[in-house]
């Protein structure tokens, strides 16, 4: 079977058949397939879409080019979250601890920021000594012993999709539907987890800019996981704006503590709680989502969440004194405010542009050998429908360097302050 024939197919609409698909994984992985066909492959695929039947056999042959993991000596049902990628969005640091408290395994396996998304990794580094590149073994040792882990994909999880999505990167074919559901549901699926929650970004800050596409992501990765007896459910939650106040690693962790002590912003602790009450229902712990919540928010004032994200900090290596001394992670030189140009409300804030701001000051990769500055970034002062005077701060922007006026104006371009603003919503749909 020739590459440029399956190139072709797809390229003219035709749906390709199991053989195709698994010829074009093992050439992309054993390397037969050069990376011109794998991109003209991609940008194809990108155009004509795939049917359910082709997005199923990709994320199969793409978990199979690697290891499956065995959870099973792990007692009790394995609950994941996976995200689709947004700005500010820290939500799986303290989620993961949560649901642990409760008793519910969490074998998490994260990634690394990606364009003007961050990363959970990325910002678990910026814990001294944290590490996120553990062994299989250690990895199942430190969910049996402690409840929970957030690692990197261990070993060869998948080496399909690390493959193609570094190709995706550069060449402009990463919100594609059957791209994005194939790369995410053949972690999960080889990751071994019983049950996923997803959260579907969408808006500016998303890949899927649209709650329509976002609802057809939606269902691909739902349909993926359930097809292969997964049991997945997924939300759709809003990043037309950044979720929380923080962006950059180290300031992001810091949120994520807060959020751990009762004290984040609204709408990253009504996403922590509402993506937790599903993992508590479908772990089977609670009937309903009520009492699932409310179990999770136990969690917070007794004080057993904080205790378990210090466990899984310590148990990696990190040092839990960051949970009262968050000083001990990089700090910034600079500190620069930016003054609202009038009064009013704001009524829009570029998720997408605050990402790239943040990336820009060292927060984010530009290249993907860029070393990261885990100091850097972006604290929000006014979110979208507050009301602000000017001269006001509108947000505080953390830099390692003093000139910003760059970053500065891409800000003021990218936050609009009006009479008034549309309402928000966080929560836009839950698919099943
Ligand atoms: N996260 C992934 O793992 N893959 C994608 O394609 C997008 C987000």
């Amino acid at each position: 079977m020739r590459m440029v024939d399956i190139i072709d197919k797809k390229r003219n609409g035709g749906e390709l058949t199991q053989e195709e698909i698994q010829t074009f994984v093992d050439g992309v992985v054993s390397g037969e397939i050069p990376d011109y066909q794998t991109s003209a492959f991609l940008m194809a695929t990108y155009f004509k879409d795939m049917t359910d039947a082709e997005r199923s056999e990709l994320t199969m042959a793409m978990m199979k080019s690697g290891d499956h993991l065995d959870l099973s000596s792990i007692p009790g049902l394995k609950v994941d979250k996976h995200s689709t990628g947004g700005v500010g969005d820290k939500t799986s640091i303290p989620l993961a601890p949560i649901v642990a408290a409760l008793g519910i395994p969490v074998p998490m396996i994260s990634g690394r920021g990606l364009g003007h998304t961050g990363g959970t990794l990325d910002k678990l580094e910026a814990i001294p000594g944290y590490q996120v590149e553990i062994s299989e073994s250690d990895f199942l040792k430190q969910v049996r012993d402690q409840g929970l882990a957030i690692v990197g994909a261990t070993g060869n999880i998948a080496p399909a999709d690390k493959k193609i999505y570094a190709l995706r990167d550069v060449t402009d074919t990463v919100d594609s539907i059957p791209l994005i559901a194939s790369s995410i549901m053949s972690k999960k699926i080889a990751s071994g987890t019983d049950a996923l929650v997803i959260d579907v970004k969408t808006g500016a800050g998303a890949f899927m800019k649209t709650l329509d596409d976002s609802r057809k992501l939606a269902k691909a990765l739902v349909g993926i996981g359930k097809g292969v007896g997964m049991d997945c459910m997924a939300i759709i939650s809003d990043m037309n704006q950044p979720l929380g106040n923080a962006i950059g690693n180290a300031l992001e962790i810091k949120e994520s503590i807060d959020l751990l002590k009762g004290q984040a912003p609204a709408d990253i602790t009504e996403l922590v709680m509402t993506l937790g009450a599903h993992m508590v229902v479908m772990s089977g712990k609670a009937d309903d989502l009520e009492t699932a919540r409310a179990m999770c928010e136990k969690t917070i004032t007794d004080g057993s969440a904080l205790q378990k994200f210090g466990d899984m900090v310590a148990a990696q290596g990190g040092d839990r004194n960051v949970i009262d001394h968050p000083e001990i992670m990089p700090q910034a030189k600079f500190k620069i405010e930016l003054p609202a140009k009038t009064s009013g409300v704001v009524s829009k804030v570029e998720a997408d542009e605050m990402g790239i701001a943040s990336m820009l000051l060292g927060g984010g990769r530009q290249k993907a050998d860029d070393q990261l500055d885990y100091a850097v970034g972006i604290m929000m002062n006014k979110k979208v429908g507050d009301p602000v005077k000017a001269g006001e701060s509108l947000l505080t922007i953390y830099s390692n360097r003093e000139d910003v006026a760059d970053i500065k104006q891409r800000l003021y371009d990218n936050i609009e302050v009006r009479d008034t603003a549309e309402p928000f919503t966080l929560i836009h749909e839950t698919i099943r």
